[in-house]
């Protein structure tokens, strides 16, 4: 495969094979294989016009042994199955998920990206209410696929420090709303926020808790957290998407002998913490570099703007070394495609 692998970007490219599964008549069909990139639909099905629709992320890896390993793809199978509950999709069973999963990625293998080129394979799988209903109500037909794409980071800067930009004038999820689900609503209503902060140069926007906007929510795509006083600290707040990249983190901090607190971060603790960071799927880890609070006239920096601090360096190390198979995977979170 003769792809630019170092810089691929985070974009839609195209790839041989897709895998599919229809939900119909209370039960799920049988798996197929496509090349088609394209799906026919009703045109009154309810993913197009109610966003009944859920969707997860994540990526195959390539070691240096050649091997292509999964992280932890048993959590994302899950959390689609709560975002199915939350919107009432019919739910993918664990293993119709994750064999569709390595059966996709094994099928477009050529496309997982060599090792040490810093880039992977993105995997997406989709699930949409495909069958059609003009009253709000969920759908009684399903279409369950996964399809891939070889990716750089999502932060064009990679590991290395970004700038955030705190919204204060949009939510993108409601207090007792979606945002704990991966379902498309949510990145909707992010999109004009996240766009702003574009236009004004910086990677993404943070979004704060809807009712008080006292307490840091998340970072566009990907959770925040923040090191001070050897602690790793993540806010705690249902509107979240529990990160799987996250969870890692926290047992990896709590592995080097660190304080692992998951709870309400003010915003003005910003200006305490020694290093910062966000992290998701995508993402991996972006270092942050400053958080701008234009209507609070507050800039929050960290470190010296150039450089990853040493403790997110360590985690980002740590983590991508086990994705890779660099690192012994002590806690079993691969999963080796053979
Ligand atoms: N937050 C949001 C809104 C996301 O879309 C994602 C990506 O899935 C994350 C956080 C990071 O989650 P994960 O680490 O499971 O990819
Ligand atoms: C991921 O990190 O995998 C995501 O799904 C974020 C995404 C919206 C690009």
């Amino acid at each position: 495969m003769d792809l630019d692998w170092k810089n691929l970007g985070f974009t839609v490219r195209k790839t041989d094979y897709n895998v599919r599964c229809v939900y119909q008549d209370g039960k799920w069909g049988a798996r197929e294989t496509s090349t088609d990139d394209h799906l026919s639909i009703h045109i009154g099905a309810t993913c197009l016009h109610y966003g009944q629709e859920s969707f997860e992320g994540l990526k195959a890896y390539r070691g240096a042994d050649n091997r292509i390993r999964l992280f932890r793809p048993w959590e994302n199978a899950r959390r689609m199955i709560r975002s199915a509950r939350g919107i009432l999709l019919a739910e993918p069973p664990e293993e119709l998920f994750l064999e569709a999963v390595e059966k996709v990625v094994l099928l477009n293998s050529k496309y997982v990206p060599p090792y040490g080129t810093g880039a992977t394979l993105y995997i997406r799988p989709l699930l949409i209410g495909t069958g059609p209903e003009v009253g709000v109500r969920p759908s009684k037909e399903y279409t369950f696929l996964v399809f891939v794409m070889p990716v750089g980071p999502y932060f064009k800067e990679g590991f290395k420090p970004v700038n955030m930009l705190i919204c204060r004038d949009h939510d993108r999820a409601a207090p007792l709303g979606t945002g704990h689900l991966k379902v498309g609503g949510n990145y909707a209503a992010s999109m004009s926020s996240v766009s702003d902060a574009h236009e004004k140069g910086y990677a993404t926007a943070m979004y704060l808790d809807a009712i008080e906007k006292k307490y840091i929510d998340e970072c566009g795509p990907a959770n925040f957290f923040g090191i001070r006083d050897n602690t790793y600290i993540t806010p705690a707040s249902r509107s979240i998407l529990p990160s799987i990249t996250n969870k890692s983190l926290q047992v990896l901090a709590d592995s080097f002998g660190m304080k692992v607190e998951q709870r309400k971060v003010p915003v003005e603790e910003l200006a305490q913490f020694e290093e910062a960071g966000a992290c998701g799927t995508a993402a991996v880890i972006s270092p942050i570099g400053k958080v701008v609070d234009e209507e609070m006239d507050r800039v929050y920096s960290f470190g010296d703007g150039v450089n990853p601090g040493p403790v997110i360096t360590r985690l980002y190390q740590t983590l991508t070394g086990i994705q890779n198979g660099d690192l012994e995977d002590t806690f079993d979170w691969t999963k080796i495609l053979e």
